[in-house]
Parts: structure tokens; sequence; C-alpha cells
């Protein structure tokens, strides 16, 4: 192998496409025109689309065995290299393809100009790119499956635990802090979903496309889809170099995914306030104030609640860039991965987050029980009594029930510190078996409706889940 370390020496931009240029590109130009400063992200999917192009043009008799197996050889060297932080990437070469067909002429001569037979940049940043996002993909199920069982741990600990479930951010009804747990793992589960569902569609080849039409070279499209991990190859050479929806998808099931996280941070965020008091959150997830030293901040809750404007500005971003392109390729479409880089790791970084929070708080159950029982929050309770006991009509129960709210908001009680008497000076049909489900233990308790907040029913669904979560 030829070792010429200088990475430009032979490969200058001008060699690799400037054939019918005679000035090379003024320095604006090639800022605007690079994108190696973030597209070296992709080296690693990059060279193994390489090394399965040039053993399949190797197999069709494209490539000889020895170039074969040349540029096979410096590829690795390459991923060597650069994973060893030795190789010095070059803006002139704009990319990460030409920065590493480059340096494969450097180490082993001419014979590194074959390896782009059959193929263009088109279809090689378009199968890089969906390598990359898929391997997104697939970090992010698992990071959403961890948090997934992080909750249900929580949740299986507080099956038991009343709080006030909240409308409108006022006192509803009793709930269970287990079914509050397992709301978010519902919502994570469509979110895992849906990532497994853009992988499914974004899991087809698109090398082989060459330019835009395909090539006249024999090539063997399935047996690089293979290698590569794909389940076929794309079937239009035109769509293959010209759309990214797989990442739009991607981004958006993130969005969606991170919209739910928002939420969850911003519970927990209320949460944590002195005001709520219904969980601490741990010192490694929280920061003091410089100034209060009474303070301690849910600065990582924050920051999930808050990272989320980048993941739908790289949504946005994206869409806006793809929106109105004439197929094919355009050179727009380089502008479609450092929002997806961004993405990505935002996503990652918030699931984790949320994880160590979710297990790191502690639950103030004794505060959650105190106002859950405040707000008149089982008025439903004496209404739904009204009707099965008293067979009164719903409306009629309603408002009998509102009339001893406002008495006991007038004598500055709870329901179930009226007198018998008093509540049968509303409604004479009224008996004293209405306390036994005037608590807040009682209240959750009775919604035995599938789906509904008893200890029961969420027994149940924490054992589905279980069961859910193993069989993946
Ligand atoms: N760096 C380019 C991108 O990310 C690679 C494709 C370039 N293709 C071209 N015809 N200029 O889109």
């Amino acid at each position: 192998m030829a070792s010429d370390k200088s990475n430009t020496s032979k490969y200058s931009e001008n060699t690799m496409w400037g054939g019918r240029f005679s000035a090379g590109p003024d320095a604006i130009m090639e800022e605007i025109n690079a994108s190696i400063g973030f597209d070296q992200k992709m080296y690693r999917q990059d060279i193994a689309g390489s090394r399965a192009h040039a053993a399949m043009l190797h197999k069709q008799g494209i490539l000889s065995a020895q170039d074969a197996e040349n540029i096979d050889q410096g590829l690795s060297t390459i991923l060597s290299e650069i994973e060893a932080g030795d190789f010095k990437f070059s803006r002139a070469l704009e990319d990460i393809h030409m920065n590493v067909e480059s340096r494969l002429a450097d180490l082993i001569g001419s014979a590194a100009g074959r390896l782009h037979t059959a193929r263009s940049r088109n279809d090689q940043v378009a199968v890089d790119f969906r390598m990359w996002v898929r391997d997104r993909v697939d970090a992010s199920i698992v990071e959403i499956e961890r948090l997934m069982l992080t909750l249900l741990e929580k949740a299986e600990i507080h099956t038991d635990t009343v709080m006030p479930g909240f409308t409108h951010l006022q006192t509803a009804q009793p709930v269970t802090f287990g079914h509050h747990c397992l709301a978010y793992v519902e919502m994570l589960a469509r979110d895992k979903s849906r990532m497994e569902n853009a992988r499914e569609r974004m899991n087809e080849c698109p090398l082989g496309a060459a330019a835009l039409a395909g090539t006249g070279f024999p090539i063997d499209r399935h047996m690089t889809a293979q290698a590569l991990g794909f389940r076929e190859p794309t079937r239009n050479s035109l769509d293959s170099v010209s759309d990214r929806d797989f990442a739009l998808e991607f981004i958006s099931a993130a969005s969606i995914c991170g919209t739910h996280l928002s939420r969850l941070a911003e519970e927990i965020v209320i949460w944590s306030t002195p005001q709520f008091n219904f969980i601490r959150m741990s010192d490694k997830f929280s920061t003091g104030s410089s100034i209060m030293p009474q303070k301690k901040n849910p600065d990582a809750a924050e920051l999930v609640r808050g990272k989320i404007g980048r993941v739908n500005g790289a949504l946005i971003g994206l869409l806006t860039v793809m929106k109105g392109l004439p197929l094919t390729y355009s050179k727009d479409m380089q502008e479609d991965k450092e929002g997806a880089f961004d993405a990505a790791e935002t996503l990652e970084l918030c699931l984790a987050a949320m994880n160590g929070m979710i297990a790191d708080m502690t639950v103030n159950a004794d505060s959650m029980k105190a106002a859950a029982g405040s707000g008149f929050s089982t008025a439903t309770d004496l209404a739904d009594w009204l009707v099965r006991e008293a067979d009164l009509p719903f409306r009629e129960a309603h408002h009998v029930t509102g009339r001893a709210v406002a008495l006991a908001e007038e004598r500055g009680c709870d329901l179930a510190e009226l007198e018998l008497s008093e509540l049968q000076d509303i409604n004479e049909s009224i008996t004293d078996a209405v306390y036994s489900v005037l608590t807040v233990e009682a209240s959750v308790s009775s919604r035995t409706s599938f789906g509904g907040t008893a200890p029961s029913g969420v027994r149940s669904q924490i054992s589905y889940w279980r069961g859910q979560l193993k069989s993946t």
C-alpha cells in the first residue's frame, strides 16, 4: 500500500469533481458548501457502506480481487485512524464521503478511484444517513424502554398511594400515583411503537440508486442491502436519492416523545414546589441558588421541558428544507443532518435525565394524601352514591351534591365532616352509609372500570406492562 499521509495531496477537491473547473472555490463558497464539520459523525456508516459496495462490485466482476482487497484494507485502516483521533478532516474535501475516499487514495493509490464505480454521493449520503438515523432510532427505543421500566417500578410501589387527580390543574378526583405513572408508560409505549414503525419503513437500502437513475453496471443491490442490515433495496432510484422522510419521521416521533417528557417534567416542577410538596428531587438532579440558601431547583426537569424546543425546531427546520424541492437531489438536502443529529442527542439525553429523576425522587405520600382529600375531591362519589342508592337521576344528584359542597365550603369543613342531619336537610334519602364513599381510599377503590384508577386495576395494568416489556 502506498502511504502518503497528506490527505489532500492527490485528491484535492479538483480531482474529485473538478475536471471541468479551471479555478478552485472561493473561500466563502468553501464555507457554505462544506459539511465535514458535522457529517463526520457518519464516518462509521460511510465506511460500512463503502465496504459493502466494494465487496459487491468484486462479486459482480466489476472490481478485481486485488483492488477489492486493497480497498477493504484501506477502509479498515481509515476506520481505525478516525476512531483513534488520528484522521485529519479537510474542509476542502467538503464532506465525509470525499474525506474518506481521498484518504483511501493516499493509502492505496489509484485503485481508490474504482470504489466510486456505480455509485454517487447522492445514494451514498442517503444510505449513510439512513443507517445513522436507524441507529438513533434503536438507541431511542432502548432509552424509552428503560424509562418505562423505571415508571413501572414506581407504579408498583405506589399502587395504593392516593393523590389528587387534576383537570384544569384544579383538584378533580382522587387517583393513585401508580395510575398516574402508568399514564406515562402508555404514552411512552406509543412513542416506542412510533419509532419501531418508522424503523420498519426506513429499513430499505438506497445504495445503488447512483446519482438518480440507477446504473448500467451489473450491480447486486440485494447483496448490499443485506450486508448493511436492510430488509430490501428501495424500489425507485429517484425516490431513493431525494426523500428524507425517514429523518422526518424520526424527528417527529422524537418531538412527540419529547412533548410527553416535557409534560412529565412540568409535573415534576409543580410537584416539587414547597406548596405542593408531593415529591422531593434527589440532590443529583437539582441545583441550589447562589443567593437564596433555602432553594432547591428542579433544573433537570426544567431543562427537559425546555430542550424539547430544539427537537421541535429540528422538525420544522427539516420540513421547511424539504418542502417544495423538485426531484431529485438538491444541495438544500445537505441541511438535513444537523437538526436530526441534535434532535437525536437531545432526545436521548432527556430520556436518560428523566429516567434518573424518576428513579431517584422521593414520593411524599402523606402530602399527596392530604391534598387528595381537599377541594371536595369526593363530590362525584357523593353524587354517584345518590344515583346508586337513592335512585336519583345523575343531574339531580349533581345538584344535591353541589348544595352539600356549598354548605361544607360555608362551614369550612370537608364533605365527610358534615352532620348526617345537615345532609338530610338537603336530601332526605341520604343515610349514614354515605360516609363510606366519602374517603379518598373508598373513592379510588371504587373506580374499577377498565382503565380506572382502582388499585386492583392498576395492579393488573402493571402485570400487563411487565409482560409486554419482558417480551421485547
Ligand atoms: N455532502 C452532501 C450531502 O450531505 C453529499 C451529497 C452531495 N451530492 C452532490 N450531488 N453534490 O448532501
